[in-house]
């Protein structure tokens, strides 16, 4: 591993605010290149991505809200407006979600999770790498059938009985300066050395 990956990767941090400024197509389409390099067994290549931005991101509030509103009796109508804003925290939402076992082979399910979230992090990685702000974001409402409607990717359409499952939201933007940079300090790894 070079020094420079390494730095990359320990100086990666979710990014939560962002400003307004529009994030170029091409970028966006060069970070969702970058997933689409994780590893993956059996070449299955399970993540499909939806991009949501400007007027678009209006179509993932309504599925939410509309999702909220369908699976809870009570509520008010300040929680259904909260929901409504979270598309607008930043310019670029990628949805990112997993068609498992759609390959000629394929490996269990798990792994096609984890290579999905493989590609999250190389996503969140080179956003970094461009500057950019990201967050991985999942909850609750991404389990709503009206947000996994959405799930229209290529030939693919979500399909909860094969085990699709949306495996998070990549909000991205330019980061806001007016906010400090978060902080991360892991835990130590926890590690048993067998080397005798
Ligand atoms: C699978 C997954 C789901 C996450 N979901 C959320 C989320 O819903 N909301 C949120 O604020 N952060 C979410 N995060 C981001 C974590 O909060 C963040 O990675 C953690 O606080 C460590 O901070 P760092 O990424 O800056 O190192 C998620 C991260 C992962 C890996």
């Amino acid at each position: 591993m070079t020094k420079d990956i390494f730095a990359s990767l320990v100086s990666r941090r979710s990014i939560a605010k962002v400003t307004d400024q529009p994030v170029s197509r091409s970028l966006v389409e060069r970070v969702i290149e970058a997933g689409t390099f994780a590893p993956t067994h059996k070449r299955t290549d399970p993540w499909r991505f939806v991009v949501f931005e400007g007027d678009g991101r209006q179509k993932l509030a309504d599925a939410m809200v509309e999702g909220y509103k369908q699976s809870n009796r009570d509520f008010s109508a300040e929680k259904l407006e909260k929901i409504a804003q979270k598309p607008f925290r930043a310019p670029v939402i990628v949805m990112v979600w997993c068609a498992v076992g759609r390959g000629k082979k394929n490996p269990p399910p798990w792994e096609d999770y984890a290579a999905v979230a493989a590609c999250l992090q190389n996503m969140s990685l080179a956003a970094h790498g461009f500057g950019l702000g990201s967050i991985w974001r999942s909850g609750s409402l991404t389990h709503f059938p009206q947000v996994q409607a959405l799930c229209q990717s290529g030939d693919d359409s979500f399909n909860l009985e094969m085990g699709d499952q949306i495996m998070g939201l990549l909000y991205i933007g330019h980061p806001d300066c007016n906010y400090p940079e978060p902080n991360r300090f892991p835990n130590p790894a926890q590690v048993n050395w067998l080397d005798g």
